[in-house]
C-alpha cells in the first residue's frame, strides 16, 4: 500500500534531520528518506556532519590538541611530562564511540517524535496533487507520497581529475578522518576549512604537514588581519607548510605514498607523501534526484534554486543546507530545516544569512560574523575599526592562550555592528555574543556597555567595543 505524510524530508543531515524533528512537533506526519552507510553497511542518521565532518573532526582536534598541551606545552605550568605518546587506535575508537552515540541519539529522537525513517535512495517521480518519491535499497523499491518535500541531500567531497581518491592513499575529508596511523610526511590539496583542521590534526600527532592553495592569497573569505595573524601563527610558529598559488600537476603512485608534481612561482616542484588529502571545497547532492522528472531547478553548479525562504521553483518542494545557495555549514541547514518546517505550519519565519557565524577548529581559533574589513573597503562603506588583543587580558594569561586579537568593524555613522572577527583561544563560544549582538542590530557602544565578567575572554571582546571609540580602558 502507497504510503502517504504530510511532509516527505530527503536527506537526513542536520537540515534534513532537524527539519523532520520540527514537522513532527508541529504535528505534521513526517518521513525522513536517508541512504547514508557508514564502513560497515549500516544505515545511520546525521549525515556528513555526524558521520564524517563536524563531528568527528572536532573530536580528532581536542584530541590532538591535548597531545600536543602535554607533550609540549604544559612545561610553562611547571607540569613536566616524559614520553608522551599517542594510541591512534584508541583516538579513533573514542572518536568513532561519540560518532555512533550521537547518530543513535537521533534515531531514538525520530522514534520520539514518530518520525518513519526510509533506508535508501530517495528519488522524485511524480507530482501533481501530492509529490511521489521512490525509495531504492539494493533491490527493494517502494513509492511513498506527499503533500510537501524538503529536499535535504547535501554535498560530497569534490575530487580532482586524475587523482582518484580510494581513501587509503588518496583521500577526501571521509578517509582523512579515518587514519589508523601518524603518516611521516603528509600532503594536503586546499588551505581551506578542512586543510586547515585535519593538516593540524596530523601536524601535532608528528606529520611532516604540506598544503597546496591554488590561491595567491591565503584565508580569503576571513578579514584580511586575521588571515594575517593565522598565517603568522601556524605558518611560522606551528610549523604548517603552506605553498600558496599553487597549480597541481600530475601524480605518480609509489610503494610509500605517491609523488604529486606541482607548480608555483617557483616553478616545478614535487611533494612525495605517505598520504594524501584532497579537501578543494565540496559539491552539492542533486544528481540522481529526479529533479528533471519534476521539472525541480537545479543550477549551473548543480544547487537546487531556492528563494530567500527556501522554497523551489516547484510548489510545497523546499530545499535547505548544504545542497542550496549559502554558507555550507551545519548550523546554517539546522536553522533553514526549522524555518521551512514552521512556514509549511503556516508561520511567517526566517533565516538571517548575514549573521551566520564561521568557525575554524585550529588552535588558536578563527571565528568572525558579517563582513570582513576588505569587503566594507570594496563596498565604499565608511566603518570605524576596534581591535584588542589576547595578550592583555589576564584569564588569557592564565589559560596561556594569549595569541590573537578581537577586531570589531561598526558603521562609522550609526556605529551598528558590521563585523567582528576572533582569532584566538575558545573563539567558537565567544563568536556566540557577536552573532546576538548583529542579530539585535547592537551598536558598538551597545557590547561597550554591556558588563562583561572579570577574568574571561570575552572581556577583550569588551575591550574591542570600547576601541572602536577609541576609549579601550586596558590598552
Ligand atoms: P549532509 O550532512 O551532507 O547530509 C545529507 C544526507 O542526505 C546524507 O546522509 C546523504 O547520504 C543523504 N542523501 C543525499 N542524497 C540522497 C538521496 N537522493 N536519497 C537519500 N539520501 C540522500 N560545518 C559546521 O557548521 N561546523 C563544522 O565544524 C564542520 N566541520 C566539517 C568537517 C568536515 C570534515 C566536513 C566534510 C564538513 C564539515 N562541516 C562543518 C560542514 C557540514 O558537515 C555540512 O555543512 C552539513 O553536514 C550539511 O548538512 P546537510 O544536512 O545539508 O547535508
Ligand atoms: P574550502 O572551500 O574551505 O577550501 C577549499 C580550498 O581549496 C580553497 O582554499 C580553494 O582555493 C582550494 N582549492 C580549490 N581547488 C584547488 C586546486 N585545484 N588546487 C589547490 N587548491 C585548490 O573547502 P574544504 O576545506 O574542502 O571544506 C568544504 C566545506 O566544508 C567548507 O567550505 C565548509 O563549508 C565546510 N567545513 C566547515 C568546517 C567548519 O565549519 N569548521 C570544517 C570543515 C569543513
Amino acid at each position: 500500500m502507497l504510503k502517504s505524510f504530510e511532509v516527505v524530508v530527503i536527506g537526513a543531515g542536520p537540515a534534513g534531520y532537524v527539519a523532520a524533528i520540527r514537522c513532527a512537533q508541529l504535528g505534521l506526519s513526517t518521513t525522513v528518506i536517508d541512504e547514508w552507510k557508514n564502513e560497515k553497511g549500516e544505515s545511520k542518521l546525521g549525515g556528513t556532519c555526524l558521520n564524517v565532518g563536524c563531528i568527528p573532526s572536532k573530536a580528532l582536534l581536542e584530541s590532538s590538541e591535548n597531545y600536543e598541551r602535554v607533550a609540549y606545552k604544559f612545561g610553562n605550568h611547571g607540569i613536566s611530562v616524559s614520553g608522551a605518546k599517542i594510541d591512534v587506535a584508541k583516538m579513533q575508537a573514542r572518536k568513532d564511540k561519540i560518532v555512533s552515540q550521537l547518530t543513535g541519539g537521533i534515531e531514538m529522537l525520530f522514534r520520539k517524535n514518530k518520525i518513519t525513517w526510509l533506508k535508501g535512495h530517495g528519488k522524485f517521480t511524480g507530482g501533481a496533487d501530492k509529490y511521489t518519491v521512490e525509495v531504492s535499497n539494493g533491490g527493494s523499491v517502494e513509492i511513498v507520497e506527499a503533500n510537501h518535500v524538503i529536499v535535504a541531500t547535501g554535498s560530497t567531497a569534490r575530487h580532482l581529475p586524475g587523482l582518484e581518491v580510494d581513501n587509503e592513499t588518496i583521500c577526501d575529508n571521509i578517509g582523512a578522518l579515518a587514519l589508523n596511523a601518524v603518516p611521516d610526511k603528509l600532503g594536503v590539496i586546499g588551505a581551506g576549512v578542512i586543510g586547515l583542521e585535519l593538516g593540524s590534526v596530523w601536524r601535532r600527532l608528528g606529520s611532516k604537514v604540506t598544503i597546496l592553495e591554488a590561491l595567491p592569497n591565503f584565508l580569503a573569505a576571513a578579514d584580511g588581519a586575521v588571515a594575517k595573524e593565522a598565517w603568522k601563527i601556524f605558518v611560522k610558529d606551528q610549523g604548517l607548510d603552506i605553498k600558496l598559488g599553487v597549480k597541481i600537476g600530475k601524480l605518480s603512485r609509489g610503494k610509500r605514498g605517491v609523488t604529486l608534481e606541482y607548480e608555483t612561482a617557483e616553478g616545478k616542484q614535487a611533494l612525495d607523501c605517505n598520504k594524501l588529502v584532497v579537501s578543494v571545497g565540496r559539491v552539492p547532492n542533486t544528481r540522481d534526484l529526479g529533479a528533471a522528472t519534476v521539472g525541480l531547478k537545479i543550477d549551473e553548479r548543480g544547487l537546487v534554486e531556492v528563494d530567500a525562504h527556501c522554497r523551489t521553483s516547484l510548489p510545497n518542494v523546499y530545499a535547505v543546507g548544504d545542497v542550496v545557495r549559502g554558507p555550507m555549514l551545519a548550523h546554517k541547514g539546522m536553522d533553514e530545516g526549522v524555518m521551512v518546517a514552521e512556514r509549511i505550519a503556516g508561520q511567517a519565519t526566517r533565516v538571517n544569512l548575514e549573521t551566520i557565524p564561521w568557525v575554524i577548529y585550529t588552535a588558536p581559533e578563527i571565528a568572525w560574523v558579517g563582513k570582513a574589513e576588505q569587503q566594507l573597503k570594496a563596498e565604499g562603506v565608511a566603518y570605524r575599526a576596534g581591535q584588542m588583543p589576547f595578550s592583555h587580558n589576564g584569564r588569557a594569561m592564565g589559560q596561556d592562550e594569549t595569541t590573537g586579537f578581537v577586531k570589531i568593524l561598526a558603521d562609522a555613522k550609526t556605529d551598528r555592528v558590521l563585523g567582528i572577527h576572533i582569532i584566538g583561544a575558545h573563539a567558537s563560544e565567544m563568536i556566540a555574543e557577536a552573532v546576538m549582538a548583529m542579530e539585535f542590530g547592537a551598536s558598538a557602544e551597545d557590547i561597550a556597555r554591556i558588563c562583561h565578567a572579570h577574568p574571561s575572554l570575552s572581556e577583550v571582546v569588551h575591550e574591542a567595543a570600547l576601541a572602536v571609540d577609541k576609549r579601550a580602558l586596558h590598552a
